[in-house]
């Protein structure tokens, strides 16, 4: 294997905790419309305190990798479907939207000459971060009249680095994330603000998800954490909630409502309660459940609190579906195995040596 160039060794890497030399910015004015996208070194962003992104919230952002080939090249995976939804983040905020293929192209340009950051060892790639945020310095509710838009990577190891480790989650029946009509599709930061305090209770029961249960009926089962959730039935069968307008439309999720028919099993998008769920997992109907998500692909759930009693799956053990979605997604996304479904891009790399002298 060559020479490992990344400045950081894996052990250090955990998950956004560094950040490469470059970064990608554009700029909005209602007078004259994005302009100025360039590649230079990371820096730190000037805001006006009044800027309206810090006071309103008017800001969105979405996330997607970069995996290293064994060929040593990058694949981007389904990259349009994360460009789109930064779009529909920004209309739902009201915020103006990005050229799609400008965006692709940043990313693409971003990470061939970042990748010598990606350490070599399984599983690392990069973590790509864009980020809408409105700029205009005033107090007022309204649209803001200019914002940045940037592109951050960060070298991410696998989520977990010693083979997969079941979560604990903690269903929240007091606090809910997202109600439909609301901004829950949207990749926004107030979504994820407001799951920060439920999350820390969580950490203290020794969950390290919280289960998010619809904001109406406090019922239906909408996603984990920062996650899409699966529950799998008799071992063959999987079931996810659908698409309700309080949950994010992960593209994991829709790898795997795709990919599972191919490998046998059957899928079904199908609301469930937190009582059904309860239930089936006591009669032993359910067999394993998973999130679904770029950071983790799949993370398996081993047990679930919910109120003072609690649950668990598999024996708290990785089930034999989510170890094979798993492994099935990560071998089209690194690029071992044939891509059928036309998911990923391949970016070229800039050679080792050109990609450390541009600093
Ligand atoms: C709330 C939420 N749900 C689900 C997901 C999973 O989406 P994806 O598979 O596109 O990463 C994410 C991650 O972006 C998320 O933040």
């Amino acid at each position: 294997m060559a020479e490992n160039l990344s400045p950081v060794v894996p052990e250090a890497l955990g998950f956004g905790r560094h950040f490469t030399d470059r970064m990608f910015t554009h700029s909005f004015t209602e007078e004259n419309g994005w302009e100025n996208p360039t590649i230079g070194p990371y820096h730190e962003l000037t805001l006006d305190p009044a800027a309206a992104a810090l006071h309103c919230g008017q800001m969105v952002f979405d996330g997607t990798k970069a995996y290293r080939r064994p060929d040593g090249d990058l694949n981007l995976f389904r990259v349009d479907r994360n460009v789109a939804r930064l779009n529909s983040s920004a209309a739902r905020m009201g915020m103006p939207a990005i050229d799609e293929r400008l965006h692709t192209e940043a990313i693409e340009t971003l990470v061939s000459l970042e990748h010598r950051w990606i350490p070599k060892i399984d599983n690392a790639s990069l973590y790509i971060r864009p980020v809408v945020v409105a700029t205009e310095p005033v107090l007022e509710v309204r649209a803001s009249r200019s914002y940045l838009h940037y592109i951050i990577v960060s070298p991410v190891g696998p989520y977990f680095p010693d083979g997969f480790n079941p979560i604990s989650v903690f269903v929240s029946h007091d606090n809910v994330r997202a109600v439909r009509g609301g901004t829950g599709e949207a990749k926004t930061p107030g979504n994820y603000a407001a799951s920060i305090a439920v999350s820390e209770a969580a950490r203290e029961k020794g969950c390290q998800q919280v289960l998010w249960l619809d904001a109406v009926e406090r019922r239906y089962i909408d996603e984990v954490g920062a996650m899409n959730i699966a529950f799998v039935y008799g071992g063959n069968e999987i079931r996810t909630p659908p698409l309700s307008g309080a949950i994010l439309h992960g593209v994991t999720r829709d790898s795997v409502l795709r990919l599972a028919p191919d490998l046998g099993f059957v899928m079904h998008e199908t609301p469930m309660t937190i009582d059904d769920v309860w239930r089936d997992i006591e009669n032993g109907e359910i067999t394993e459940a998973f999130g679904m998500g770029t950071a983790a692909v799949i993370a398996p759930v081993g047990g679930l609190i919910y109120h003072d009693r609690e649950a668990t799956l598999n024996r708290g053990e990785t089930g034999p579906v989510a170890r094979r979605l798993y492994d099935e997604l990560t071998r089209i996304q690194y690029g071992r195995a044939p891509d059928p479904y036309g998911w990923t891009t391949v970016v070229r790399v800039e050679s080792d040596e050109h990609s450390s002298a541009i600093r």
